[in-house]
């Protein structure tokens, strides 16, 4: 069993749909090749609307290894959250070619599909998405009971992650208990709970103020610190100047691609 999670993880996919909770995670052989974790080939995406079709991503060639952290920039409608979403497995591409960790996503099913976004990436979005009758350690509990993981674990890593994101004295609230920045914060505690070896973030701050959004991206410095990868998607340059390269999309191309000086961090 393996993750993308440390520096000499494997870097086979088929191991992430396979690992079971509980069982402890290789650090690998050593003799693994470092090849990017994200790799989109020509990728393309067209919707269709009735007879209307829409090419949001028009052959986009993206590599990311194993720990970067990436923010993506592009106007409105350039086609950012579809490409999150096809990096997250939440989508599939109309035409090129998505692999991840090495293998191609294209040949998975659905049952894997949800396997390696449940196990293996953490999403946060701009909106929260949180279930509003249920408490913030509920919520973030919420990963775990779709991977059988017994009612005490999970309480205690839900409490845990809450208490990493500095809502510990908030467990039971619910989220229309919470403000819009202890709200994201309990989305980034549901996003870690799981330990993915990614995450994935659109427009995270969005809707927060700035006290709110330097927490979350506090937060984000860390996880980049412990080597998880991180794709975020932001209008914001002084948000996107976190990371440590930026990717610009215009019109569903990559327009240019980035280092930053990464002195925020
Ligand atoms: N499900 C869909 N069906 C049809 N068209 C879609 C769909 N989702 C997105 N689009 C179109 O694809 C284009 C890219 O959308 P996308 O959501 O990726 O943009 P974005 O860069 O995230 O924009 P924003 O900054 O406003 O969030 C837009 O023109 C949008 O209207
Ligand atoms: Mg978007």
């Amino acid at each position: 069993m393996a993750d993308l999670s440390g520096p000499t993880a494997s870097l086979a996919l088929g191991t992430w749909s396979h690992h079971r909770e509980g069982e402890p995670r290789e650090a690998g052989s050593g003799a693994v090749e470092q090849g990017p974790v994200i790799e989109l080939h020509a990728a393309g995406k067209t919707y269709r609307t009735g007879s209307v079709e829409f090419e949001a991503l028009r052959g986009v060639d993206l590599a990311i290894r194993q720990g970067e952290y990436v923010a993506i920039m592009g106007p409105s409608g350039s086609g950012k959250s579809t490409l999150m979403n096809i990096l997250g497995c939440l989508d599939v591409l109309t035409t090129g070619q998505y692999r991840l960790a090495g293998d191609d996503v294209g040949d998975l099913d659905e049952e894997d599909l949800a396997a390696i976004r449940n196990h293996q990436i953490g999403f946060v979005f701009q909106q929260f998405h949180l279930l509003p009758s249920l408490s913030a350690w509920r919520n973030v509990e919420l990963p775990l009971t779709y991977r059988r993981v017994p009612a005490d674990e999970r309480r205690a890593r839900a409490t845990a992650a809450l208490e990493r994101v500095g809502l510990g004295d908030r467990l039971a609230n619910r989220p229309g208990e919470l403000s819009g920045g202890q709200q994201q914060r309990v989305a980034v505690a549901r996003a870690l709970v799981g330990e993915p070896a990614m995450i994935l973030a659109d427009e995270p701050t969005g809707n927060l103020d700035s006290a709110s959004t330097e927490d979350v991206l506090g937060l984000f410095d860390d996880l980049h610190a412990q080597g998880r990868t991180i794709v975020l998607i932001t209008h914001e340059l002084e948000v996107a100047e976190r990371a440590r390269r930026i990717v610009r999309v215009r019109d569903g191309l990559i327009q240019s691609d980035t280092l930053t000086s990464g002195v925020a961090a």
